[in-house]
């Protein structure tokens, strides 16, 4: 039960020193609280060194700040304790970077805090909401991502499924698994496909040609009939799911959808990477919901999901030979090895999967014909497993002596320590063998640039090995990676930041270009195979409109789902360097993501918006037909 509510208002200045957080703690239980501390969990931190006002002090561990009042300080029933903080570690630019979660502790026990919205100055909110326009549809079709060739010339009302009337034993399967697929994503609408004739049905014939690609697919529909004519496997599956739509369409709403009588629908994709990522770390998300996620990729038929499994705030992924990553690695709260981070403070927040669920989830994926990209994070990101197995850090480092951009302190892995390779080679390798596809992703983002400088190990193998700066220690360390991966049969992939301090040759290796636009071009000019995932425009967490209201991270400015539409990944390519641009990514990070009603509303539209950038010509995308298609896109 709630008895405690946190108030924060937010006065920033031109410099962090002097941006202020004035905060209210107001008791809303009958008891006087006395002899008691404050936790709270905010993205918005207080820097170290902080001036406080009527607080004794504070401490901080990332986004975890621990406030303790002045001596003797109580608070009535009803009452409320005022104090502040000037001097940040950041800016705030929407409501949820204030406190998410917190907690009062009383002589040790614990009582949950509501945290409200962080408010702010007046001038600062513009009250734009998100928008998505009604839109206009020029052909009465549900389908998205929307086909290159659309030929239709007649239409019927009535009909919502087709009837499979004859086919091999695999054609009645892949529209069985479809059937399966929109009866889970729509349950109160009918299956699309029935396997007896019966009514409001049209036949459906199958037909593979050679000639088209293995993801491509060509419907012919007449009154009677409709024909399917596929490449292979994936486009005998991406003509169901178009089918399949079209029915769902037909029937939800039938004002403005319709079944085709008469003319042809020709496609294949853009891309052969129709990417989505999902952070697992900061916010857990159980097997049902990721296989809910899997479903939701193959309705748009994107084809890769990069699985983000670790990082400061969690391991997530069974690992034999480490089993302690999914017990205290896994784990964040109040008396845990980690403290609680980005919401849920008052209560032990964990999840992870075991290897039999990765199996189960990896084999829904295949059958949804999706490659799973699993990532470990390193080097950086790396606290879980550093709290969890300390003989993995040089202790004779200086603590604290760096710090990741969200605040954790001397959170990477150490490249000059041989433990770290014997840990990740037992790692990999029972990755490599829960997940067929060929890469694996190794993360590689954002370690700090001072990293290791205070460690006596990385000195040693600086002054050995030649090695200017951090950047260059972690280019020694992928490329030691890399040698691991190779050994297990697997291609590295990476964000972008691993070409840094000279990289790693660039053969076989796929990098994520996500921290600005122009990497994808910088990144493919080094000779690296990209997939363009910009912050500033297919970040699923960047909120969607200015309004300090909207919910969302602002670091990469606002994304509207106009953005996201419009954006073209191929943008400053030169002529013939696009064959490196293999295609293009959603990335959903979940540190404002806590609940599916959150993520719901970040995330769509706009993970389609990225699925027909993958999948449709730029000359054939319509924003406007796009927009009238969202209110039947399914959510998770
Ligand atoms: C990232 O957003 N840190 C890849």
């Amino acid at each position: 039960m709630t008895q405690f509510v946190l108030d924060c208002f937010y006065r920033p200045t031109d410099d962090l020193k002097g941006s202020r957080l004035e905060f209210a703690l107001t008791n809303t239980s009958a008891k006087t609280a006395k002899n008691f501390t404050l936790a709270y969990t905010a993205v918005l931190r207080a820097e170290a060194g902080a001036a406080l006002e009527n607080a004794d002090s504070f401490s901080r561990i990332a986004n975890f700040h621990e406030v303790t009042p002045p001596a003797g300080l109580e608070i009535s029933p009803g009452g409320t304790w005022k104090f502040a903080i000037t001097g940040l570690a950041n800016v705030a630019r929407h409501r949820l970077d204030g406190p998410k979660s917190g907690y009062v502790s009383e002589g040790g026990k614990i009582v949950d805090v509501l945290c409200n919205d962080l408010e702010t100055l007046e001038e600062l909110d513009t009250g734009e909401r998100r928008v998505i326009p009604e839109g206009k549809l020029e052909t009465p079709l549900h389908i998205v991502p929307w086909p290159q060739q659309v030929g239709i010339t007649a239409y019927q009302e009535g009909m919502h499924a087709f009837h499979v009337a004859s086919g091999s034993v695999e054609e009645k399967a892949a529209a069985a698994r479809i059937n399966a697929l929109s009866n889970r994503l729509f349950p109160e609408s009918p299956y699309p496909f029935r396997f007896e004739q019966s009514h409001h049905q049209t036949d459906l014939q199958f037909d593979q040609e050679n000639t088209l690609p293995e993801d491509g697919y060509r419907l012919r529909f007449s009154a009677e009939k409709a024909t399917l004519t596929y490449g292979g496997n994936a486009g005998l599956g991406y003509g169901l799911t178009v089918l399949a739509q079209i029915a769902h369409g037909a029937y939800s709403d039938p004002d403005s959808f319709l079944f085709p009588a008469e003319g042809v629908i020709e496609d294949s994709p853009r891309f052969a990477w129709r990417g989505t990522h999902l952070d697992v770390s900061r916010h857990f998300r159980g097997t049902r919901e990721v296989m809910r996620l899997l479903d939701i990729l193959a309705w748009g038929r994107m084809n890769v999901f990069q699985w983000h499994l670790t990082d400061d705030e969690g391991w997530r992924l069974e690992i034999k030979a480490y089993p302690e990553l999914t017990v205290s690695g896994a784990r964040r709260g109040p008396g845990c090895q980690q403290v609680p981070q980005l919401g849920f403070a008052s209560e032990v927040y964990e999840g992870s999967y075991t290897q039999d669920e990765i199996r189960d989830i990896v084999a829904h994926a295949t059958s949804l014909n999706i490659d799973i990209l699993p990532e470990i994070d390193i080097p950086g990101h790396c606290t879980a497993v550093l709290k969890t197995y300390p003989h993995l850090a040089d202790q004779a480092e200086t603590p604290e002596s760096y710090h990741s951009i969200q605040g954790y302190p001397n959170n990477a892995l150490n490249p000059a320590m041989e433990e770290t390779y014997t840990f990740l080679e037992k790692v990999f390798c029972e990755i490599a063998d829960l997940f067929p596809f060929g890469y694996i992703h190794i993360g590689g983002d954002e370690v700090d640039v001072k990293s290791w400088l205070a460690s006596p190990k990385v000195q040693r193998l600086m002054d050995e090995k030649n090695l200017a700066d951090t950047m260059e220690v972690q280019a020694y360390f992928m490329g030691r990676v890399r040698s691991i991966l190779k050994k297990l049969g697997k291609k590295l992939a990476g964000w972008d930041e691993v070409s840094h301090g000279g990289g790693i040759d660039p053969d076989g290796v796929l990098l994520m270009a996500w921290q600005k636009q122009e990497v994808t071009r910088e990144l493919i000019d080094q000779g690296y195979e990209v997939i363009c995932t910009p912050g500033q425009r297919y970040y699923m967490d960047m909120a969607q409109a200015s309004g300090w209201y909207e919910p969302g991270a602002g670091w990469a400015g606002v994304v509207t789902p106009e953005d996201s539409y419009l954006y073209e990944p191929s943008t400053g390519l030169s002529e013939g360097s696009e064959k490196l641009l293999k295609g293009v990514q959603a990335c959903i990070w979940c540190e404002h993501l806590i609940n599916n009603q959150l993520f719901n509303h970040m995330v769509f539209p706009r993970l389609y918006a990225v699925a027909e950038a993958g999948w449709t010509l730029p000359e054939k995308k319509d924003w406007q037909r796009f927009a009238a298609l969202t209110p039947l896109f399914p959510e998770l």
